[in-house]
């Protein structure tokens, strides 16, 4: 038998899990990652408890299948992106915490970067808006902050990595400095046209290109895990950003293919092809898994809190002991009768992109209950999606496609069949859930399958994929549009006046 490794570095655990050649689970190790908060908007993890989490739980996992290292053909790595790391070369010590991609402190860097016009050329060559959320501004933090960083960095002593190069460093025993180009689209320092570091964009934010990792498609050779750690020298296969992981995973790999993830945040990713496209409706551009040298790319939208509510309705308001029983409690209504419920906790991402935007709940009246507040929560997950998927059918129809025909999902919150009918009556297409939803960890399995020979070719993995259940749109058009308004009309009270 044939047996592939994902390791999954996300922001709130690190997990490892071996596939069979199906893509079935065999086995599956997971551990907690502790959110470090020093500041108000700051997140940092630390990148020993990284390593460590991930070294441990890939043990796990193999001990757990009941397998020898040597029977795992190869490792694809997935992770948590724009996460920014910078370690000493020589000790493999990093010089600071790792600045986690919600991380807020470079907003100022990046004001100025506005301010100067450089939004244009860097939306231009990266296809990203300029936010403190990407790795760039986050590493000129670092070198700005860190005494002695820049120095040190200008003598080629130090290494730039997101959390990907990191493990990779460490699985190789700092044989290997090196990313793919799902995960270097995501640090507003990569030019997406040719696959290369910009040397403008690491002039205009003071970074030594010798810091930069050799960037390779997301399916090649990475190197070999060091045979002391493992048991064995396992080949490093595969390696993409989760997001893009996830949309390999769900086989979506054509233009007009799209998936939405539902996890803490949302991340929904359309497949545009080989074409760069960039958005007018608040869309970042952002590379796909490459398999060869060709440019992939797709478009994505991120909801910051999606099912984060839940969290805070169980931590916050104490509405629910146990985040499972929200969706009873929403079902014990036939709707949220007109609450709307705006999560924005931090701010609103994709499509409205306004950080100074705070949480709303709109419609309540005298027989407003806590179930009407519970079901606007879950439905407030729908609700981002939907906005996100109209940008994107507009982008779609504006750039002379077609708009989606069809949204597949995965992530924790998919498993909630509740959300999944909403989302579907909301978007007036089907939302295919697969059997398999860990498709982030799959998708760099597939990855590292491909590389390795375990697989012929993409066409292959798209006969793996298989729907579960779809969900169909019931609710008539007219009515879906006129929650939408009363959706947007919420969202308009999101932003208070300034004081
Ligand atoms: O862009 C951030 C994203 O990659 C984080 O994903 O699943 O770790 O929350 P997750």
């Amino acid at each position: 038998m044939t047996y592939l490794l994902a390791l999954d570095q996300g922001t709130s655990s690190t997990r490892s899990i071996v596939f069979d050649v199906a893509g079935n689970i065999v086995a599956l190790a997971q551990k907690e990652i502790t959110q470090i908060y020093p500041e108000l908007g700051w997140v940092e993890h630390d990148p020993m408890e990284i390593w460590a989490t991930q070294l441990a739980t890939a043990r796990d996992a193999i001990a757990k299948a009941g397998l020898d290292a040597s029977d795992i053909r190869a490792i694809g790595i997935t992770n948590q992106r724009e996460t920014t790391l910078v370690w000493n070369r020589k000790t493999g010590k990093p010089v600071y915490n790792a600045i986690v991609w919600q991380d807020r402190r470079a907003e100022p860097t990046c004001a100025a970067l506005r301010e100067n016009g450089m939004d244009r050329s860097i939306l231009a060559k990266t296809g990203l808006r300029v936010d403190a959320y990407f790795s760039g501004t986050k590493l000129k933090w670092i070198l700005d902050h860190v005494p002695e960083a820049r120095e040190q960095a200008r003598r080629g002593e130090l290494a730039f990595g997101t959390v990907d190069s990191w493990l990779i460093w460490q699985l190789t025993k700092g044989q290997k400095h090196s990313t793919d180009v799902s995960n270097a689209s995501r640090t507003m320092l990569f030019n997406v046209h040719d696959n290369q570091w910009d040397d403008e964009l690491l002039q205009a934010l003071d970074i030594e290109p010798a810091l930069m990792p050799q960037v390779l498609p997301s399916a090649a050779e990475f190197g070999a895990v060091h045979a002391e750690l493992l048991g064995h020298a396992i080949p490093i296969c595969g390696v993409a950003g989760d997001q893009q992981s996830a949309l390999f995973g769900q086989a979506c790999f054509s233009a007009g293919m799209a998936k939405n993830t539902y996890g803490t945040g949302c991340f929904m990713l359309m497949h545009t092809g080989t074409k760069f496209q960039t958005s007018q409706n608040g869309l970042v551009t952002t590379s796909a898994a490459q398999t060869g040298t060709q440019t992939e790319f797709a478009m994505e939208g991120s909801v910051f809190v999606g099912g984060a509510v839940v969290q805070w309705l169980r931590d916050g308001l104490n509405a629910v002991k146990k985040s499972s029983e929200i969706e009873e409690l929403a079902r014990t209504v036939p709707d949220s009768g007109g609450v709307m419920l705006v999560p924005a906790f931090t701010g609103l991402g994709a499509p409205y992109w306004t950080p100074e935007a705070r949480g709303t709940i709109t419609g309540l009246t005298r027989g407003s209950t806590m179930a009407h507040i519970a079901r606007a929560a879950l439905e407030s997950i729908a609700y981002q999606s939907a906005a996100l998927l109209q940008a994107m059918s507009r982008d779609a129809v504006a750039a002379g496609s077609e708009p989606l025909a069809e949204l597949r999902v995965d992530g924790g919150a998919c498993v909630n069949d509740l959300l999944m009918q909403f989302q579907a009556d909301l978007l007036g297409i089907p939302v295919l859930r697969p059997t398999m939803v860990e498709t982030t960890a799959l998708g760099a399995a597939y990855l590292a399958g491909l590389t390795s020979g375990v697989y012929k070719n993409k066409e292959q993995l798209s006969t793996l994929w298989q729907v579960e259940r779809s969900f169909t749109p019931e609710l008539a058009r007219a009515d879906a549009q006129a929650l939408m308004e009363q959706w947007e009309h919420a969202v308009r009270q999101t932003c208070l006046p300034r004081s």
